[in-house]
């Protein structure tokens, strides 16, 4: 999932251009380059490996120009290397194209381009693009761009800019978008790109997301945009609702760090505005389901990919136990290629913080195809998985930088609460106060276990060269193992397993020694002596237990090696608090291992390609 970027304007462009990528890199950081044209000539800078590198090679060679187009990759087709970094030219070296996404008929076009005697020097299904809008290339070169896409098929979202232009003053990028997200935005005497909007905030706050197959061509003076089918047409502008400073560091060392210490805010501002303490009722701005509809349903499905999935698990947990209507949850990846069952009594959603996970946008399609209404739980505006759903919850956690979902992940658990308790309501049943009152402490729960931070930054130099984790955890619990385990995994490369404690003896039991550190979390009432009895089974191999619990330490005496004790809040809402420990002693043992814990390696934080 790579990131791109564009700029045509008064300003110096490469500045804004590696600004821009600096923004982006949490998207792919394989290479990264940059292409300008100044004075009728195209000039391309490229490296391999992290932005800095690029950063220095333009150091040593400069560049400069009023407009242009950057890359940083997420390698699919052909090695991560400076040969294959974007942006990629085309052999006659008057078009410089840089692209997010795969053509999946590339090798076709690529032969008979090179049947015409087109020349290929990279490995990139990209080049193919290059050559192609080339052999149509007479002047006009967003027309050059509509009859390329004719034949292209795949996902790309793609920026070209070139020379010998005879369409206005030749100052243009010409932009296309099918399947990967694409938004541009609105200067003053200036016109900017991106894959995200958090690369353009810190410029203008209004933006165009284009839709799947539009072409737009942006010059200083406007951005002009044309549908699949060639027509002219005007795009909706949105105005971004997050402020510069929420895409800084703040001071932190890490993004993630900073986005782990911003879930008191992030989980005020989901629930915020949207229950009514006095009338015990719930709404939302974007989504709503009518009494009726809600009663028709025969299921719930939800869809969703990685973090998102874990919560979802969550959110079945919730939903089943208050609104009682059942729930089923898929993998994404998986369900689009079961043919499976949904219509019109199945509301589906997507959970998915970017709202561009492939994997989960095409799955709520398949369902859509069969009749299913969609929803989208999104942290995103205008992204796909909410343009293609009847309505959104959305999270309000803010861009979030960092590759590890932290923030997102516990606003998702708000907003599955919501949603919960939401369709109580709307089912007719009553939302008591004492469903409600709780969320006005999460916020303070949420500080309250972020405190824990020293001891677990302790617990991280002892542990932090183990070379397994096991995470243990029941009920609303286990998805919480499941998250803990796939943070310490992604920030520090270690192998670690969730697992429900209850199937522990099933197998992973054997895996239990002095060297393996295992980690549960046991709060409540409902199963924490369950839990307790599976770590003596653990105590008794001679694993080495942490324990994340809203319980008296002492409790856990003779059972625990050490006791994170985080606030006690009601069962539905505890899973916010017990996974904060998880998240920093991810955090702190990725940091210890030297681990680059905002972007790890072969990770990217929304997956646009399948
Ligand atoms: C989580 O830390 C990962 N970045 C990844 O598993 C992520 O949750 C997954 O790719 C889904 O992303 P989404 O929520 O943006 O769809």
């Amino acid at each position: 999932m790579c990131g791109i970027v564009g700029y045509v304007g008064p300003r110096e462009v490469v500045p804004l251009l590696i600004d821009g990528l600096r923004r982006l890199e949490y998207r792919g950081y394989d290479s990264a380059g940059v292409a300008v044209v100044a004075d009728g000539r195209l000039d391309t800078r490229r490296a391999e490996g992290k932005l800095d590198r690029l950063v220095e090679r333009l150091r040593e060679q400069p560049l400069s120009g009023s407009y242009g187009v950057a890359h940083t990759r997420w390698a699919t087709h052909g090695k991560p290397t400076e040969r294959n970094a974007h942006p990629v030219v085309d052999s006659k070296d008057r078009i410089a194209i840089i692209h997010n996404g795969i053509i999946e008929n590339f090798l076709a076009i690529k032969r008979r381009l090179l049947g015409e005697g087109w020349t290929f020097s990279t490995d990139t299904d990209t080049e193919v693009i290059a050559n192609l809008v080339s052999s149509y290339y007479t002047g006009d070169l967003a027309a050059a761009v509509k009859r390329a896409v004719g034949e292209l098929e795949g996902m790309y979202a793609c920026a070209l800019i070139g020379t010998g232009s005879t369409v206005g003053d030749g100052e243009e990028i010409v932009a296309v978008r099918q399947g990967t997200p694409l938004v541009l935005g609105l200067g003053q005497g200036e016109s900017f790109l991106a894959s995200d909007p958090a690369a353009l905030i810190a410029h203008t706050r209004d933006v165009i997301f284009l839709d799947n197959g539009d072409i737009a061509r942006l010059t200083r003076s406007q951005i002009e945009i044309w549908d699949r089918s060639g027509a002219a047409v005007k795009r909706p502008v949105t105005r971004l609702n997050w402020d510069p400073q929420q895409v800084e560091k703040g001071g932190y060392k890490h993004f993630m760090l900073k986005e782990i210490f911003e879930q008191p805010e992030a989980a005020r501002d989901t629930f915020g505005g949207r229950v009514d303490f006095e009338t015990g009722t719930v709404g939302f701005d974007a989504l709503e389901l009518a009494p009726d509809y809600v009663r028709s349903l025969s299921r719930i499905q939800l869809l969703a990919c990685g973090t998102s999935w874990h919560a979802a698990l969550i959110g079945k947990f919730l939903i089943e136990e208050l609104a009682r209507i059942p729930v089923e949850v898929d993998y994404a990846s998986e369900y689009r290629y079961r043919d499976p069952i949904a219509d019109a009594s199945v509301l589906v959603a997507g959970i998915s913080q970017s709202g561009e996970t492939i994997d989960t946008v095409w799955a709520m399609e398949a369902a859509k195809e069969r009749g299913a209404r969609l929803i989208a739980l999104s942290n995103v505006p205008g992204s796909q998985a909410t343009r293609i759903s009847s309505g959104t919850l959305y999270t309000h956690a803010g861009p979030e930088i960092g590759v590890a979902s932290t923030k997102a992940f516990t606003t998702q658990l708000v907003a599955f609460y919501l949603l919960a308790l939401y369709l109580r309501q709307q089912l007719g049943r009553e939302v008591e106060p004492e469903l409600l009152a709780p969320l006005a402490h999460l916020p303070q729960a949420i500080s309250e276990a972020l405190a824990l931070e020293p001891e677990i930054e302790k617990l991280s130099r002892r542990y932090h060269t183990a070379t397994d984790f096991l995470f243990l955890g029941r009920g609303i619990q286990y998805p919480v193992a499941l998250e803990g385990a796939l943070k310490l995994k992604e920030i520090s490369y270690i192998h670690a397993e969730g697992y429900p404690a209850g199937e522990m003896k099933h197998g992973p039991i054997a895996l239990i020694d002095e060297h393996l550190p295992v980690v549960a979390i046991a709060t409540g009432k409902r199963v924490f002596e369950k839990v307790k009895s599976n770590l003596q089974e653990v105590k008794a191999r001679d694993g080495k237990v942490i324990v994340v619990t809203d319980r008296d330490p002492a409790e856990l005496d003779g059972v625990a090696d050490h006791v994170l004790r985080v606030p006690a809040l009601p069962e539905a809402l505890s899973p916010i608090v017990s996974v904060i420990p998880l998240q920093l002693l991810a955090y702190q043992i990725g940091v210890r291992r030297g681990a680059d814990v905002d972007q790890p390696r072969n990770l990217a934080k929304s997956v646009t390609v399948e």
